[in-house]
Formats: structure tokens, C-alpha cells, sequence
């Protein structure tokens, strides 16, 4: 069976092929399209869906995406390791897709943003890939990781300020939301674009909501002017290398491939980051092990990309041929999802899915193959450091309902944490330069030689005693935050050196 012998493919559209309203949920045929195939979108539980096609159908299943478009499921490990690495078989051009091809997608078809082909490396295949591809991997590779991490702990400790006096926040949306909007602004050239707006933009440009569009136009006038500030006057950040690249990517390239970088990274690190602090909230096992040692930061994100991958699937890959994958024949023309989630757990690398994957690296969050995610440290790097400076600065930080309250959205492409309330004691803010700590005051730094001056308290230090001499505010509004002041630059150049080492 092939998806198309139960597809408008091929075929002019019938009455039959007309979506119309289904049976309701709770009857037997309710998630079935034409021929008894599954509709994806119509499901209540995808990843219980993922394992009655696996079990009837095998590695890969015939399925329907909406308006009964026919669509191939690869829910097998091998498959999609398979299928993303064998580029003369399939590409990600979506202009190949035969229901496409045959005028059979609305315009306003609900997958469009991911149907709709742009001229951008995720949609590039060959030397058009290899151009634009490598002007991402050469900016990528020009990112100090050390300095990198001091970007982001800065970035927590920011981040952090705006709520830990209140003993109460939303990690979904003030932090985990919040945290990769600021670290890639400022990776790409613009930190001073971070602020509430753009995070509400990109929210908004991902949820698809009727605003969604000005979302985006807000975001491309942004990426916009930093290309063309870059193009005049180019330094040292993302946006700079990409314009000043020898692949020679025009204007408009450089703005759009800024844009798939900003929400690309975005989406997948916040989801990731809420993930990994959903799990240390809900799970004592999970936490006793963090604090324990016998799991690192690094092992729990690994942890949390196999059992809960960003991205659940990515439409699509397309087959350049006819060709067959896992027993199944593939014709030309024919759409594939791949599809981490189901991939992940499939039980012939993960015979028991609920295994300690102990930091394996070998899931599929990122994809494989010539599109494999080139921002994947990146992601990584912001999770892991998010998650420990949180619990750096809030060591007793709860979840403040109940696990089965906890509310999440599914579509086909991903899951959403909806929100994540916790409580903890109030603790001050501290200063940004710091290493997020869940003392009050750093300590100060003793120097070792005999004979040295009697240490003066840092400006930070002396900053933070004055806030606790000051009385309580009085009850009302609380004023918006002020960032804690940036101290002096230590004098001796060891110090600098220290500082420029550790990140903090
Ligand atoms: C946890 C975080 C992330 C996850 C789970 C993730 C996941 C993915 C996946 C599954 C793909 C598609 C791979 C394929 O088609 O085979 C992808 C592509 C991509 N990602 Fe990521 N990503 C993450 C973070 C980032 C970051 C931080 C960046 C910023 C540089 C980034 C930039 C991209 C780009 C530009 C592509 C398109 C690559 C191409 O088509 O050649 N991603 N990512």
C-alpha cells in the first residue's frame, strides 16, 4: 500500500477528497481519513498514535496530514538515520512533493510555513546547499565556546533578576522562552534588540495566530537593518560572517537565513530548556541524581533530546526516485515525515524506553545527514548552562501545582510545555558579571600573596550589603527591574585573565 492508492494523488479531487467534518472524538472511525488511514492532526496522542502505526505497519506508515494529504511516517531509527543521510534518494525541496506539484495544497493549508519552499538552505539541496550552508557552518565556527557560556550565564543572571525577589514565576514563559531570545541576539549581532517585544513576536509568529504575520514583519525589520549595518561597517558576530562570507549571499539571503537561525534556535532550545526543568521539578529520582552527581547537567539535556526531542517530527523529506525504505515502496514525488519522537524510542535501539540513556549522543533530536542542525552545541550549550545557573540561584526552587496540572500543546511538529509555576524563596538580585550562585553575596576573592592589602569588598559586594541596609519597599507595583550594575573592571591583568577563563 502506498499512501497515494488512498490519496486525491494522482487523481483530479473528488467529493470524497473534500475534507469535511469528521465523526467526533470518542468514535471508533474519528482520526481515520479514506482507506482507514490515521490522520496525524486529528490525534489526541501523538506518540500513542506513533506506536499503534509502528505496531501495524512497521518501520514506516502510511498516513494523512490535513485535508487527507498522503504522507509517509518514518518511525523507525535505521529509517530515518536512512532516509536524511542518503541524499541522492531524498531531498527537502518541497517543490518535488507530488500533491503540490498537482495544485492539490490549498494556499492557506494549515502545514503551509513548512510547505511553502524558500531559498534557503533548509530547503537547499546540492552545491545551492553546500553555498548557503556552509556561510552558517563557517559563522557557527567562529563562536568562542567559553565565551559563549559567559554570554549565557550573563544572560541567566539578567534573566533570573527580573523575578527572584518575588518568590514565584512562570519558567515557561519567564525564563525558558526568554533565555534563547537573549543569547541570540546577542550571538547574532543585535543584543539590543532583545527585550519582551521580540520574545512576544517570535511566540507569536510560532503559534500562528492571526497576528502571527506582523510577528514575522516585526522580526525581518529587525534582521533587516542588522544586515544592512553589517554590510556597511562588519565585526566580529554572526551576522558580519555571514555577509562577509565568500559564498557572496546577497542581502536578502543574509536577512532570511538570520531568520532561520533566530527561530530555528529559538523554539527548539526554549522547549528544550522548559523540558529538562519540568523533569528536575517532577521527578525526585531525576533531581536526587543532579544533585547526587551520578548524573551531569550535559547527561539530563541528552536525556531529555531522546525522550522529549524538540522537534517531534520535520516535514519533509521527498523522494527523488522511486526507491523503497523499510519493506515499503516509495514512489517519486511522495512526501516523508521525519520523525525523531517515535525514532527515539524505537525498540530496537531502546528496548526499554524508560533506560538511562547516560549522555549517548546517538538520538535523532538533530537531525542527520547533509541538514543535520548545524546550531546543535549552541542549543546545548544554552540548555545546559540555563538549567544549572536556575538551580544555582533558586536551589529550592518547587513546582507550585500539580504535576497533572501541568498543560501542554501537541501539533504535528512539536510539544509544548504550556507553563511551568514554581515557587522559592525570595532571593536579591545579583550582579550580571557574577556566577550565579545561591548565596546572597559572593564571596571576595582573597588574594594569595603574603603581604597583600586587606581585601576591599567588590563594588558588587558593597552593592548588594547597601540593598540589604535599605528598608523594605513598601507594598504595591512591583517596579520594572533594574539590571544590577556592571562593576569596575578588575585592575591586574591575571585578574582579566581569570575573569576572561571562567566567564564570571
Ligand atoms: C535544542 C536545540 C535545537 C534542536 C533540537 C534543533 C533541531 C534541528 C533539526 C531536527 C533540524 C533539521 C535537521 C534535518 O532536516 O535533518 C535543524 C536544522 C537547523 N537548525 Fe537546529 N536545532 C536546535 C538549535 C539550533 C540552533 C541554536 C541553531 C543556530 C545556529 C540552529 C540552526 C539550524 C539551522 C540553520 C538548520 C537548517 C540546516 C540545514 O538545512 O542545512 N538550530 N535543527
Amino acid at each position: 500500500m502506498t499512501p497515494e492508492s488512498h490519496s486525491p494523488t494522482g487523481h483530479p479531487p473528488t467529493g470524497a477528497d473534500v475534507p469535511r467534518p469528521g465523526p467526533p472524538p470518542g468514535c471508533p472511525a474519528h482520526g481515520q481519513g479514506p482507506g482507514g488511514l490515521r490522520r496525524l492532526h486529528e490525534a489526541d496522542d501523538l506518540r500513542k498514535l506513533y506506536e499503534e502505526l509502528r505496531a501495524e505497519h512497521g518501520p514506516v506508515a502510511p498516513a494523512l496530514l490535513h485535508d487527507d494529504l498522503p504522507v509517509w511516517v518514518v518511525l523507525g531509527h535505521a529509517e530515518n538515520l536512512h532516509m536524511v543521510r542518503t541524499p541522492a534518494q531524498y531531498c527537502r525541496d518541497t517543490r518535488t512533493w507530488s500533491p503540490l506539484r498537482e495544485g492539490l495544497v490549498r494556499p492557506d493549508h494549515p502545514l503551509m510555513p513548512h510547505i511553502a519552499w524558500q531559498p534557503i538552505c533548509a530547503h537547499a539541496e546540492g552545491d545551492e546547499h553546500k553555498r548557503l550552508r556552509g556561510a552558517i557552518d563557517a559563522a557557527v565556527a567562529t563562536i568562542d565556546f567559553r565565551t559563549l557560556r559567559r554570554h549565557i550565564n550573563r544572560s541567566t543572571q539578567r534573566v533570573v533578576n527580573r523575578f527572584c525577589e518575588k518568590g514565584e514565576a512562570d519558567l515557561v514563559g519567564q525564563y525558558a522562552e526568554h533565555l534563547p531570545m537573549a543569547v541570540m541576539c546577542q550571538i547574532l549581532g543585535m543584543p539590543d534588540e532583545y527585550d519582551d517585544r521580540i520574545v512576544e513576536a517570535a511566540r507569536d509568529m510560532i503559534k500562528g495566530t492571526e497576528t502571527a504575520n506582523a510577528s514575522n514583519a516585526y522580526i525581518v525589520e529587525a534582521l533587516g537593518r542588522l544586515t544592512a549595518r553589517r554590510r556597511a561597517e562588519p565585526v566580529n558576530d554572526f551576522a558580519s560572517h555571514l555577509v562577509t562570507h565568500p559564498a557572496g549571499l546577497t542581502d536578502e539571503e543574509v536577512r532570511e537565513h538570520l531568520r532561520l537561525v533566530l527561530i530555528a534556535a529559538y523554539e527548539t532550545t526554549a522547549n528544550l530548556l522548559a523540558n529538562v526543568l519540568r523533569q528536575v521539578l517532577i521527578d525526585p529520582r531525576f533531581r536526587a541524581q543532579l544533585n547526587g552527581g551520578q548524573m551531569t547537567v550535559p547527561e539530563a539535556v541528552e536525556q531529555l533530546l531522546w525522550d522529549e526531542p524538540p522537534f517531534s517530527t520535520t516535514f519533509g523529506y521527498f523522494a527523488k526516485q522511486e526507491t523503497e525504505l523499510g519493506g515499503r515502496r516509495i514512489r517519486k514525488g511522495d512526501g516523508l515525515l521525519f520523525a525523531p519522537a517515535p525514532a527515539n524510542v524505537d525498540p530496537r535501539v531502546r528496548p526499554d524506553p524508560t533506560a538511562d540513556m547516560q549522555g549517548n549522543r546517538s538520538h535523532l533530536a538533530f537531525g542527520g545527514g547533509p541538514h543535520e542542525c548545524p546550531g546543535q552545541d549552541i542549543g546545548r550549550a544554552i540548555a545546559e548552562v540555563g538549567v544549572d545557573a536556575l538551580l544555582m540561584r533558586l536551589p529550592d526552587v518547587e513546582l507550585d501545582i500539580d504535576e497533572d496540572e501541568l498543560v501542554y500543546t501537541e501539533s504535528i511538529a512539536s510539544r509544548h510545555l504550556v507553563a511551568l509555576p514554581v515557587r522559592f524563596t525570595p532571593r536579591p538580585q545579583q550582579d550580571v558579571t557574577q556566577r550565579p550562585s545561591h548565596q546572597n553575596e559572593p564571596p571576595v576573592r582573597q588574594d594569595w600573596h603574603i603581604g597583600a592589602a586587606r581585601p576591599q569588598p567588590t563594588p558588587s559586594a558593597a552593592a548588594a550589603s547597601e540593598r540589604r541596609a535599605e528598608p523594605a519597599p513598601p507594598p504595591g507595583p512591583v517596579p520594572p527591574p533594574q539590571p544590577a550594575a556592571e562593576p569596575a573592571r578588575p585592575r591586574g591583568a591575571w585578574q582579566r585573565f581569570l575573569l576572561w577563563w571562567r566567564g564570571y
